[in-house]
């Protein structure tokens, strides 16, 4: 299955994804394209180092249009180089944008979107310190499919996280971001494997015939690559994860 990703900064979603593919976690995924709408993303850097195109698409506000028609035109520019890349999946992996309609039907069902809560709680930006701020004491990560209500599409899957009681928004953050980084890919892969069913707003997931089981055993190649690369960066996971 061919996949553009979209993302507008660090890219650590869009990352994790190349190393699920490296370690053959992720299977039957090409990677095409990474889009960014900002020239310094770091992901666009990311994409380059492993030898996935990367596209810098910049908004543009002319003057004399609309703020609609700019986005219209930014849209198809995007959607131009995603058909002819001949992708079939959309994967937003912080992409700061939100997508016109016309986006949005050349890929109905098609488009993924990562947001850093238990969706419907705590849409928009901000979200971590929304947790804090409302004493939740769980929170996690959501991939949902992208349809025109902002943050409101078909759930695909949801990982949970508990919240600390001294957690700050970048201690809680660096908490789901673990997660993140490994729902992301696991949705994809339903997605890839044809295990995921939408009816209405629901999304059924097919999971017979061990299919988790099986994802589990090979995504823990991944598991161990983001314990010793987090280690490098000066945050052990047992420490990131630590719930007292
Ligand atoms: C993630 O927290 C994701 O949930 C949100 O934007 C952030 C992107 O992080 N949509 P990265 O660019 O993947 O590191």
């Amino acid at each position: 299955m061919k996949i553009g990703v979209l993302a507008s900064g660090r890219g650590s979603n869009f990352q994790s994804m190349v190393d699920h593919i490296r370690l053959e976690v992720l299977r039957d995924i090409e990677l095409k394209v990474l889009i960014s709408n900002k020239s310094n993303a770091p992901a666009l850097e990311i994409a380059r180092k492993n030898d996935i195109d990367a596209l810098y698409i910049p908004y543009i506000r002319k003057r004399g249009d609309s703020k609609e028609e700019c986005r219209l035109h930014h849209d198809q520019r995007i959607v131009d180089a995603l058909q002819k890349l001949g992708v079939e999946l959309v994967v937003l992996a912080g992409y700061m944008r939100l997508l016109s309609p016309l986006f949005i039907d050349q890929y109905p069902n098609r488009i993924m979107n990562i947001h850093p809560s238990l969706l419907p709680r705590h849409p928009g930006l901000h979200v971590h310190q929304q947790v804090i701020k409302a004493g939740d004491d769980v929170s996690g990560c959501t991939v949902h499919f992208v349809n025109k209500e902002v943050d409101a599409g078909p759930i695909i899957l949801q990982t949970k996280v508990s919240v600390r009681m001294d957690d700050t928004e970048e201690s809680l953050a660096d908490r789901v971001l673990v997660y993140e980084h490994r729902t992301f890919p696991k949705a994809i892969q339903l997605h890839a494997d044809r295990r995921l069913k939408i009816v209405g707003k629901i999304v059924f997931v097919d999971y017979s015939g061990d299919w988790e089981e099986l994802w589990n055993r090979r995504q823990a190649a991944y598991v161990h690559h983001q314990e010793s690369s987090w280690a490098d960066a000066g945050k052990p996971l047992a420490e990131v994860l630590r719930i007292d």
